[in-house]
């Protein structure tokens, strides 16, 4: 029998396979390159200073990220670009926002008369300009607007104020996690496309320029990427994959470069065993935008017959027929069903070369605000 050499990391822990994400990166930065459109990958996905210089260095204009933490551990990592994809309302955000603009190019998304005001007053005490990109809603029906007359009115609203800067709009196709088939995936980004870029011409004859037509999600990046007229993708997951983009047909199983290593720590009974990756290593995750699609808390690699059937926060309870062989202090592997809950979960994740242990990578703005 091979040695393997995973045995010698502690459990649980979060591995990535070098291979796989470099395979992903490389196949998401040479569509953008190719295609002649700008790539700005989120890093909520990944939270990993390390790998965010890396998308960077292989061409992506900046990064976007959902929050200020995220901000300040890729400013510390490094990254000079970073679009802020999220509504800041409020002046504490603000204010922190501002901070952090001295020290890279920041832009930040709004979609309200209410967030315009406040980034202006924020502006105005800070003695600085923003950059602002309206976010439209495209389907998703969760933060934007819709893209008609009341795209129209804040676009100018953003325009009017001294201290803003209109850069154009952006929105995330997320509605394709929900779509039944693979074509209707396609159809999804298509049309996240399409909206987008009838919407910036239009504005564009007001007299408002969008240098900046955003999308994607994953699963649309390339669709919505493809119409003529946009300028910039922001797929984020794509680094790592899961069983999520697996089931929508986005990616194969082979392309999920991060599992979990788990260690099976009881066989109390034939129908079941109990490994030491919990709700706290895993997430909770059965689907997205609170969907629950998948019958467990993911895939054991090598096992089929085995189902992650419940979780408390340490104990992960795999349900088993009786004449599996799982055994108490075997080493398990699980493909979760969302793999950004896992590394904003984790301290480092392993990136595992060859099979082997290579280097431990950190993992910053945890939990983060
Ligand atoms: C605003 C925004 N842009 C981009 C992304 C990246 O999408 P995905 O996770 O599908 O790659 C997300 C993810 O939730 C998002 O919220």
């Amino acid at each position: 029998m091979t040695e393997n050499k995973l045995e010698t990391i502690d459990t649980p822990a979060v591995l990535v396979r070098e291979a796989i994400l470099v395979r992903n990166l490389n196949d998401m930065a040479s569509f953008a390159r190719e295609l002649g459109v700008n790539l700005r990958p989120h890093i909520k996905s990944h939270k990993i200073p390390r790998l965010a210089r890396i998308q960077v260095n292989q061409g992506a204009v900046g990064i976007a990220v959902a929050k200020l933490d995220e901000a300040e551990a890729m400013i510390a990592g490094g990254i000079k670009d970073i679009f802020v994809a999220y509504p800041l309302v409020t002046p504490t955000k603000i204010m922190r926002m501002l901070r952090l603009a001295e020290r890279a190019d920041i832009s930040v998304a709004a979609d309200s008369q209410e967030g315009i005001d406040a980034l202006a007053s924020g502006a105005a005490w800070a003695e600085t300009t923003v950059g602002v990109v309206l976010e439209i809603d495209t389907g998703l029906k969760r933060c934007g607007v819709k893209p008609n007359g009341e795209a129209l009115a804040l676009a100018r609203a953003i325009q009017e104020k001294d201290e803003l800067e209109f850069l154009g709009i952006m929105t995330h196709g997320g509605h394709s996690y929900l779509a039944s088939d693979p074509e209707k995936v396609q159809e999804i980004g298509r049309q996240e496309g399409e909206i987008m870029v009838r919407l910036a011409r239009r504005l564009e004859k007001e007299g408002l320029p969008c240098s900046r037509v955003s999308v994607g999600s994953t699963p649309t990046a390339k669709t919505a990427g493809m119409i003529k007229g946009i300028t910039e993708i922001r797929p984020g997951n794509y680094v790592f994959n899961d069983l999520t983009q697996v089931s929508l047909g986005v990616a194969m199983e082979e392309d999920c470069s991060l599992t979990a290593l788990t260690r099976v720590v009881s066989r109390p009974a034939r129908d079941r065993c109990v490994v030491d990756a919990g709700s706290k290593t895993l997430g909770m995750d059965r689907g997205v935008h609170g969907t629950s699609i998948f019958e467990g808390y993911g895939k054991v690699k090598g096992h089929p017959e085995a189902v992650v059937s419940s979780l408390s926060e340490e104990h992960g309870v795999l349900s088993l027929p009786p004449e599996s062989d799982i055994k108490v202090g075997d080493l398990l592997e699980i493909i979760p069903n969302r793999s950004s809950p896992l590394v904003n979960l984790a301290r480092t994740v392993h990136i595992i070369r060859n099979e082997e242990p290579w280097e431990e990578w950190e993992v910053s703005a945890l939990g983060s605000n």
